[in-house]
């Protein structure tokens, strides 16, 4: 009799368990929980279950001694052995990993820091005397009346060789900037937060990915109205980057051009 109470008992707690845990996971679906904590919140709603099922169920037989002490060693080693296994299932997160990313970060703001600024200063001089030097050698070759010429700036040498460079410290400033979390790029990413971006290459020039960058109200994607006027996509990268990370971003988002994939048309805004 008590037996038959009890197992009504424990269908109602689970069912009520179940459609506390599906609301749970339709609310955070819709406020856009990632998918762990989805998963997490069922599982939450099932543990209360099972506490309000263990609250009405029989009382146990009383152990004592020697029993009760194995039988506390075995809940204990029972439920670490639950955790242990859960936390496994669970995504890893390498610290190291972590560290390696914040530290790509921090480099080169770091080399604006008084020493850097120093080396950066010296190096400049050096630069500046080779050209006077340069300029004096072609002054005194040429006669006084003579027109000086420009010396050329070294930086426009070798820049075609330098372009697939350019183009992987860019994919490094998208891991970076972490613009994964809501484009999806090469089928990775994205959440369906913001457009796929794997035919962007095709549809923007190089100074038009540049103003969306900067300023992300310049440029709405075609059909994503609400995320536009909601001003989804962050305003931060202008403080955030230096030029040169901006520059290598936008080259490597330039040389995206599979036109296999529907990237939204950018439509200009003011
Ligand atoms: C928090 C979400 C979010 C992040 C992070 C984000 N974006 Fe966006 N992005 C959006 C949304 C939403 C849109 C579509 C609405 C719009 O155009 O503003 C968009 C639009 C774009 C577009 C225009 C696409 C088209 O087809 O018109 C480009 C280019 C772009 N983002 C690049 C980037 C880059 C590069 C980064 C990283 C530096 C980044 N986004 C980070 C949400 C984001």
């Amino acid at each position: 009799m008590a037996n038959q109470s009890f197992a009504k008992n424990v269908m109602k707690k689970t069912t009520l368990g179940v459609i506390v845990g599906v609301l749970l996971v339709v609310g955070a679906k819709f406020t856009h929980f990632p998918y762990v904590f989805q998963v997490m919140f069922f599982i939450y709603a099932m543990l209360g279950a099972l506490v309000f099922i263990l609250l009405d169920a029989p009382a146990m037989k009383r152990l004592e001694g020697v029993k009760a002490v194995g039988a506390l060693v075995v809940f204990y080693l029972l439920l670490s052995g639950l955790y242990i296994a859960g936390a496994s299932i669970l995504p890893q997160f390498d610290p190291e990993d972590e560290k390696g990313k914040i530290e790509k970060i921090l480099k080169p703001r770091r080399a604006q820091t008084e020493q850097g600024k120093a080396d950066e200063l010296i190096a400049r001089a050096k630069e500046l005397d080779e050209r006077a030097q340069a300029l004096s050698k072609q002054l005194a070759s040429l006669g006084a009346e003579a027109q000086v010429e420009v010396v050329e700036q070294p930086s426009s040498a070798g820049a075609g060789a330098a372009t697939g460079d350019v183009i992987a410290l860019g994919k490094e400033q998208w891991e970076l900037q972490e613009c994964y979390n809501c484009h999806k790029l090469f089928g990775q990413g994205g959440k369906k937060r913001g457009p796929e971006l794997d035919n962007i290459g095709n549809l923007m020039t190089v100074d038009q990915l540049r103003e969306k960058i900067l300023n992300p109200k310049s440029w709405k994607a075609e059909g994503f109205d609400k995320d536009y006027d909601k001003g989804k996509m962050p305003d931060k990268y202008k403080d955030l980057m230096f030029p040169k990370e901006i520059d290598a971003l936008v080259a490597f988002l330039s040389s995206l051009k599979d036109a296999s994939v529907k990237t939204p048309k950018p439509i200009k805004m003011n």
